[in-house]
């Protein structure tokens, strides 16, 4: 199995296909209890944005490999009266063994990443969820035994949920298609990037027409049409991206094994109905479950060697 002792994640793209294989693997056995770790390492929370599903399962999962956490509320440290992100990020590393950030730009995720000598673990930016997407791919796998060669489309806006899935699936061998509204297009950068990790092997398709998209996938995945920081155009959002509605009409042009996720948090009746989420092909909760096991695996990995390993 393939260690990320020390390493940072900022981005899936930091992750080989073995290595992003080995997480995916360590992940289910702790799932299961086929291994245990034992640590006594701090982690650090720095959100700037709200959270549930991340901040409670990045938190137990510490918890469970027997570590502590510190919740470095940006509104109680030095941060939000001024002090540098450079200084602040020399100084928690002197303290603590891990740190989580959410934030906004994945410009200071990665100054943090660069003055703090710990790993530093992209826990959301708006360029990225790869978290996420660890789950997302630890749930599918679950449901198909293995990804090479499935598809994967995600409908609606081309957000960091998007850029990761995109980076993800190119990783694990997945086909993937984004379909968004002209205009809300996934950043090229980040497609290129895809593609280039795809290398031809796998489909990397970016539309607008979310029914040739989902036509024949075997998970189609949505989000939020406005995220975190986008609340004020949201209203205008609502009718450009009505017709990306994951609702049942659109599901039935997938593959009839095909499953459906979202990262939540949902917006019911937007970008998809409540029938689909409560649905027979939802897999929706085990998703969120997921998140645990996934960065369980992930925080036991980066913090390697100095975990007891009780086979
Ligand atoms: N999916 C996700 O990251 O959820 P939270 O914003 O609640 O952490
Ligand atoms: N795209 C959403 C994801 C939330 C988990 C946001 O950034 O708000």
């Amino acid at each position: 199995m393939e260690s990320l002792k020390g390493r940072d994640l900022l981005s899936l793209a930091d992750l080989s296909a073995s290595e992003l294989n080995s997480l995916l693997e360590l992940a289910a056995q702790l799932k299961k209890g086929e291994v245990q770790w034992r640590c006594n390492k701090v982690l650090g929370l720095l959100f700037s944005k709200a959270s549930t599903r991340t901040r409670v399962s990045l938190t137990v999962a510490m918890y469970q490999l027997g570590g502590q956490v510190i919740d470095l509320l940006p509104n109680v440290i030095q941060v939000s009266r001024g002090e540098p992100l450079i200084d602040t990020a020399r100084v928690l590393d002197r303290y603590l063994d891990v740190l989580a950030i959410r934030t906004f730009e994945q410009q200071d995720l990665e100054t943090f990443a660069e003055y703090a000598k710990i790993p530093v673990i992209n826990a959301l930016t708006d360029r990225e969820h790869p978290c996420q997407i660890l789950a997302d791919l630890l749930t599918s796998k679950e449901c198909f035994g293995n990804l090479e060669g499935r598809t994967l489309t995600y409908v609606g806006d081309g957000n960091n949920v998007a850029h990761s899935l995109l980076l993800g699936c190119a990783l694990a061998g997945m086909n993937v298609r984004v379909a968004t509204p002209p205009k809300f297009e996934p950043n090229g950068e980040i497609v290129a990037q895809a593609r280039q990790m795809a290398a031809g092997r796998t489909e990397v398709m970016i539309t607008t027409d979310p029914v040739a998209a989902v036509t024949g996938s075997q998970v189609v995945y949505t989000d939020v049409w406005a995220s975190m920081g986008q609340e004020a155009s949201a209203g205008d959002r609502l009718p450009v991206f009505q017709p990306y509605q994951v609702n049942k009409e659109l599901l039935a042009k997938a593959a009839p094994e095909a499953i459906v996720l979202h990262c939540l948090p949902a917006h019911r009746g937007e970008e998809i109905t409540d029938e689909v989420m409560e649905g027979s092909r939802s897999r929706i909760w085990d998703q969120a479950e997921n998140r645990l096991h996934a960065q369980k695996a992930l925080l036991a990995s980066i913090l390697g060697n100095e975990l007891s390993n009780f086979q």
